[in-house]
C-alpha cells in the first residue's frame, strides 16, 4: 500500500520517533510505502514531497523537531484547498495517509475524511490537550524540562530572597503548568482553567513570607486569565500578537513578565520572570514519549491495515486503541477539578474576601 505522513502545527518531541515507527513497521511488516509530504498540509497543498523510506528514517527516534518539517497551513483558507488536497494525494498514488498533529491538523484531517480520503490521525501536543486520549507525546518531555527549569530558578531565588514567575506553555489548558508546578514544588500555580485574582496571588505569597519563607516560585501558563468584569467566565489572556494564524489562534506569551510586575508592585519583594517558550518543543524526547510515539507510529499503520479511517490513535490507560477524530476535536481537555485539588491541596487557604472584610 502507498502510505503518506505529515506532520502538522508546532512541532513536538516525538515527531520523528512517530514517522520512524510507521516506516519501519510499514515497511517490514506491510510491504507498504511511504511518501513524505513536508511543512504540514502545506506539503500536500503544494504537492511537496519527499521520499520516506529506511534510509531516510534512520537515527531520527531520539531527534527533536520532524524530518517533515511543519506548519500551521489550513487547507480550507486557500482557494479550493481541500480539493486540491484530494488531486494530491490521488496523484502521488497515496491510497491512505497518516496525519500527525493536534486538533488543527485533526480538524483538516476530519473534513478530507469526509471528501472519502482514507485517513488516520495521531495526536501531537505538548499542551496534552487533545480530546479522548489520556496523553499526547511531546507532554513528557516538555514537562520534563519546565520541571528542571523550575529547580534551576528555585536556587536562584532562595539566593536572592526573590519572588521568581516562570511561564510555561499551554494556550487553552494548563497541563504543562500544573504538572511541573506540583513536580517543581511551585507555591502559586496559573492556569487557564481558573481565571485569578492578582490580589489574592500577591495575598498568597505574603502569608508565605510571614510564615518565614524568603522566596516563592510562581508558575503560570500563558494562556492564563487575569479575572475580568468584562467576560468573568474566561478572564483576560495575556496576548502578545493580536493577528490570528489560519486556524483562528492569536499569539499568546507575556503573562510572566505582567505577573512579575503585578506582583512586585503589590508585595514589594523583588521578583523576576523567566518565560520558557520554545526551550519546551526542542531537544530530544523523553523515553517515556519515545514509548508513546513508537506506538503510536505502529498503532497508526496497523490501523491504516484494518481499513479504519476518520480515526485517531489514542492512549487508554495503558491501551492504544482508535477513535473517532470527532470525538478529539470537540472539546479541548481541560485540567480536571482533581489535579486543581491536589495543588491546592498543597497551600495555606486564603480567607474568602468577605470574611476579611
Ligand atoms: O500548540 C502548542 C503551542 O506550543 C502552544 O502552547 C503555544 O501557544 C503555541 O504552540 C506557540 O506556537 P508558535 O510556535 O507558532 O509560536
Amino acid at each position: 500500500m502507498k502510505v503518506g505522513i505529515l506532520t502538522g502545527g508546532g512541532d513536538c518531541p516525538g515527531l520523528n520517533a512517530v514517522i520512524r515507527a510507521a516506516v519501519r513497521k510499514g515497511i517490514f511488516h506491510y510491504s507498504d510505502e511511504f511518501v513524505g509530504f513536508t511543512e504540514g498540509w502545506r506539503g500536500v497543498l503544494d504537492n511537496k514531497t519527499m521520499k520516506l523510506d529506511l534510509a531516510a528514517v534512520a537515527g531520527i527516534l531520539p531527534r527533536g523537531g520532524t524530518i517533515l518539517r511543519t506548519s500551521r497551513t489550513n487547507p480550507s483558507k486557500h482557494a479550493d484547498g481541500l480539493d486540491r488536497c484530494v488531486d494530491v494525494l490521488k496523484k502521488n498514488g497515496v491510497e491512505a495517509l497518516i496525519a500527525i498533529g493536534g486538533d488543527d491538523t485533526m480538524s483538516v484531517a476530519a473534513r478530507l475524511h469526509e471528501m472519502q480520503v482514507k485517513i488516520v490521525g495521531v495526536p501531537k501536543t505538548i499542551d496534552n490537550d487533545l480530546s479522548g486520549t489520556d496523553f499526547c507525546f511531546g507532554f513528557d518531555t516538555a514537562v520534563n524540562i519546565a520541571t528542571e527549569a523550575i529547580d534551576r530558578v528555585h536556587t536562584t531565588a532562595e539566593a536572592h530572597n526573590r519572588v521568581m514567575v516562570v511561564e510555561v506553555m499551554g494556550r487553552d489548558s494548563g497541563w504543562i503548568a500544573i504538572y511541573s508546578g506540583i513536580s517543581g514544588g511551585a507555591d502559586v500555580i496559573l492556569l487557564p482553567e481558573r481565571p485569578f485574582d492578582i490580589d489574592e496571588v500577591a495575598e498568597q505569597l505574603k502569608r508565605r513570607h510571614a510564615r518565614g519563607r524568603y522566596f516563592s516560585i510562581v508558575v503560570a501558563a500563558e494562556g492564563a486569565r487575569f479575572k475580568s468584569d468584562v467576560d468573568p467566565a474566561h478572564g483576560a489572556p495575556v496576548v502578545t500578537e493580536m493577528q490570528k494564524d489560519e486556524f483562528g489562534h492569536v499569539r499568546l506569551g507575556g503573562i510572566g513578565n505582567v505577573l512579575a510586575r503585578e506582583i512586585e508592585r503589590r508585595t514589594g519583594f523583588e521578583t523576576r520572570a523567566v518565560v520558557l517558550g520554545h526551550l519546551q518543543r526542542g531537544g530530544s524526547p523523553t523515553a517515556f514519549d519515545r514509548m508513546l510515539a513508537t506506538r503510536y507510529g505502529t498503532g497508526a499503520i496497523d490501523a491504516v491495515h484494518r481499513g479504519e479511517s476518520g480515526c485517531m490513535v489514542a492512549l487508554h490507560g495503558t491501551d492504544i486503541v482508535t477513535i473517532p477524530i470527532a470525538e478529539a476535536i470537540g472539546k479541548t481537555r481541560l485540567v480536571g477539578d482533581d489535579l486543581i485539588e491536589v495543588a491546592l491541596g498543597l497551600h495555606e487557604m486564603l480567607p474568602k474576601k468577605e470574611e476579611v472584610a
